[in-house]
């Protein structure tokens, strides 16, 4: 998989004509959802290439990652005549990007990207890495292809649209990025001041969280093994993202990460002795900034049968990726259904 070229951007308009004008094209489409297309579009629309531009709008979130936008998308390319020579720019958070880079991927088996993320969650994870796809028969991420974009952009700017929740969301994927790295960036991201935010200084933590990310993905590009790493805090967290779903109390998935950080992070005290002291400091941190999500012990089984769907299941086993001390990372971790419950517990009663 040929590698994405990141690029930290501190101004939009030429960093995106740079992008753009650096893969030679015939016909350009740019494809955001209609949140984006109000909130981000105005920024780039008067950059000099997206004159030409053809604009694909679908709606936004999760629930739209799904085979009748990505159709819509395909036909959008078809009737605009793109051919294996366009170029898509994908504006928006990780919903278009993963859509966007699929339906790139897989149109005349495979056209060129440029991936805009507008969301600090698109940027330090969804955005790079070349993790394409949708969602199908109620399972997330389902069907998709590995496929680099040509260039990331990653501008702060965008950020000042972003809700305080949308930056949170973001920002528990620097903080699973900080614990498989090392003490310092894990430290200085518990210690940042979310009272007022300074946008210099995360976008330069974002720039340090992507190139963590980065390295991961270089070494092992199509998750054979070291880029597990990825996934700490994802197995839990999707199992309480999924009956969150089925509820209809409604998270969004960094919320979920950092509560399944936490348990995940408890697993890794009891198998493998992750330092307790580090464990509660980051308890500390999520329950201040993400709160907590209630669960009854009559829910276990089915958060049991959630992590059962998990893609790192190997022979009807339940994976974890867990730390034996920050950034010290054990992948392909079986924990049996007793261990399970009895995270569960922990973050139950915590
Ligand atoms: N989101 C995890 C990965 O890209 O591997």
């Amino acid at each position: 998989m040929e590698k994405q070229e990141v690029i930290i951007s501190d101004s939009i308009g030429k960093s995106v004509g740079d992008a753009v004008g650096a893969v030679e094209h015939d016909r350009l489409f740019v494809l955001t959802d209609e949140t984006t297309l109000r909130l981000c579009w105005p920024l780039v629309k008067d950059v000099p290439c997206m004159a030409q531009a053809s604009v694909i709008c679908i709606p936004p979130t999760d629930e739209n990652k799904s085979l009748a936008s990505l159709t819509h998308v395909w036909t959008e390319l078809q009737r605009g005549g793109a051919t294996r020579h366009s170029l898509m720019v994908n504006l928006g958070g990780g919903m278009v990007t993963d859509l966007g880079g699929f339906a790139a991927s897989t149109f005349k088996r495979g056209i060129s990207y440029v991936n805009v993320p507008t969301t600090l969650l698109s940027m330090v994870d969804a955005s790079v890495g070349g993790k394409t796809g949708i969602n199908f028969g109620g399972l997330k991420n389902e069907i998709g292809v590995f496929n680099c974009a040509r260039s990331v952009i990653l501008d702060a700017v965008f950020l000042r649209t972003s809700d305080m929740p949308g930056i949170l969301s973001g920002y528990a994927e620097m903080l699973k990025h900080g614990l498989i790295s090392n003490v310092e960036n894990w430290a200085e991201l518990l210690n940042f001041d979310f009272q007022k935010i300074d946008y210099r200084h995360l976008t330069q933590m974002v720039g340090k969280s992507v190139a963590i990310k980065e390295r991961i993905v270089d070494e092992d590009p199509l998750e054979h093994g070291i880029r597990k790493a990825l996934n700490l805090g994802h197995t839990a967290g999707h199992a309480l993202e999924s009956l969150a779903l089925a509820e209809e109390r409604t998270v969004l998935h960094g919320y979920a990460v950092a509560w399944g950080l936490v348990c995940e992070l408890y697993l890794s005290a009891k198998r493998l002795n992750f330092p307790k002291d580090k464990l509660h400091q980051t308890l500390r941190f999520v329950k201040e900034h993400y709160g907590t999500f209630a669960i009854d012990c009559k829910e276990y089984d089915r958060l049991y049968d959630y992590m059962t769907h998990d893609k790192k299941n190997t022979a009807g086993r339940i994976n974890f990726t867990l730390l034996a001390d920050i950034g010290d990372i054990r992948i392909n971790q079986a924990a049996g259904k007793e261990e399970i419950m009895d995270m569960l517990d922990f973050f139950r009663e915590s």
